[in-house]
């Protein structure tokens, strides 16, 4: 969480600038727009704050999914290794990009692991759309052995794990492309935006024309610019690309916040026997959005659900039932409910995406409970809900044992 609980005079200076110059569109318009440039400064803003040669700012999270896997190639036809823990978005862009997810296992780290992607491995997979999951990053040293073993292509969706790092990188900038949402709910906020980060100047050159219907931008004709790839439009606002900017800034001391109460919930809550948490492979690098719990297995993380539940204990997700992140809410998926016909239903799926056999995670989802961290809470706030969370978890142990 965070970017919303922060919000005021700066967002306001930077939108009032772009109402002077009544500039919305973030192209052209050179001697109207005074020198403001707000798209362009959130994407400096982003590729500094992440450490990325390039960042192209679209219309949300999802779009820059799409950018991202279009700039690396992916596309009709090609196999790509898919978690079942993400955002729906990050299998949406596949399909709708042409291509064909292949699920594959997880592991406590909440991202694709190593092992579940090998087993997933066939000779037709050509990518494998990797998610950081709750604020946290995957293993990364494994899954880059395999990525270059396998000669794959990496992209990675880090919509919900901007400003998270493993070993000094950060997560988005290990693949060919990666991408971050700028939705309501994320560390940074524009309203609705996301941001495509890379390495490859020619990957950022495709994600930039392909997000604006194939347009170049070189010169201050647009009429008469020139459409090197066939495009659409992903545009951001000059509007929302000013509210991302000041989010953007502020982001430092967000995950700083957010660690010190991650921190100390970790240490409190996991004095309790049968508690324990995600893994997370850098410490140094959580972003630290969510508190993300593991209970001995399902049913006792269901009894706490109904224990938080009927104890006024709110703010967290149980993503197992109730939430769109988990493959077993995805019954459009399994049962090819498509408005038009996609690549899935055009030349088969690659498994059978009603009989999967993902027992890891499963048994994985099945019992982690996450809490949103608010970077506002008091030190008061905080060790209250801690009482409450450990009054709640005995009692549903107790009841399960
Ligand atoms: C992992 C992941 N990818 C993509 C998205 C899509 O982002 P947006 O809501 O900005 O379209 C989200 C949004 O929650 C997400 O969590």
């Amino acid at each position: 969480m965070a970017g919303t609980e922060f919000y005021g005079a700066e967002e306001k200076k930077e939108i009032n600038e772009v109402l002077e110059t009544g500039i919305f569109f973030r192209f052209n318009h050179d001697a109207q727009r005074n020198g403001i440039w707000k798209a362009r400064s959130f994407e400096n803003e982003v590729a500094s704050l992440v450490g990325a040669k390039y960042a192209h700012a679209v219309s949300s999270g999802s779009t820059a999914v799409s950018c991202a896997l279009a700039a690396a190639g992916i596309g009709a036809g090609d196999e790509v290794i898919v978690p079942p823990f993400t955002y729906i978005a990050s299998v949406e862009a596949v399909i709708f990009a042409g291509a064909l997810p292949v699920f594959a296992e997880i592991d406590e780290t909440l991202c694709l692991s190593a092992e579940g992607i090998k087993k997933a491995i066939t000779p037709k997979t050509k990518a494998i759309l990797l998610v950081h999951m709750c604020g946290q990053m995957a293993q990364m040293d494994e899954i880059m052995a395999l990525v270059k073993e396998h000669n794959l292509v990496l992209v990675e969706d880090a919509g919900q794990a901007m400003a998270a790092s493993y070993k000094g990188t950060s997560t988005g900038l290990f693949g060919k492309t990666g991408c971050y949402s700028f939705d309501f709910f994320k560390i940074a906020t524009a309203g609705e935006g996301g941001v495509m980060v890379t390495n490859d100047e020619a990957a950022y050159k495709l994600a930039d024309s392909f997000s604006d219907h194939g347009h170049d931008h070189i010169g201050n004709n647009r009429g008469m610019e020139n459409h090197p790839v066939l495009g659409f439009n992903y545009r951001i606002s000059e509007l929302h690309a000013a509210i991302g900017l000041v989010q953007t800034r502020r982001v430092p001391m967000i995950r700083t916040l957010n660690n010190k109460i991650k921190q100390h919930m970790m240490a409190e809550l996991g004095k309790i026997p049968g508690v324990s948490f995600a893994a997370i492979p850098d410490l140094n690098g959580d972003s630290a959005t969510f508190l993300n719990m593991f209970l001995p297995d399902t049913a006792s993380a269901q009894k706490v659900v109904e224990e938080f539940n009927n104890n006024g204990v709110g703010g967290f997700n149980y993503w197992f039932t109730n939430m769109y992140h988990f493959i077993n809410q995805w019954n459009h998926i399994k049962n090819g409910n498509v408005a038009a016909k996609t690549n899935v239903q055009l030349l088969g799926a690659p498994q059978d995406y009603n009989n999967m056999e993902l027992p890891k995670t499963q048994e994985t989802i099945g019992r982690l409970i996450s809490f949103g961290i608010k970077a506002t809470w008091t030190e008061q706030e905080v060790n209250d809900l801690i009482l409450k969370m450990t009054a709640c978890i005995q009692s549903a142990l107790v009841q399960t044992a």
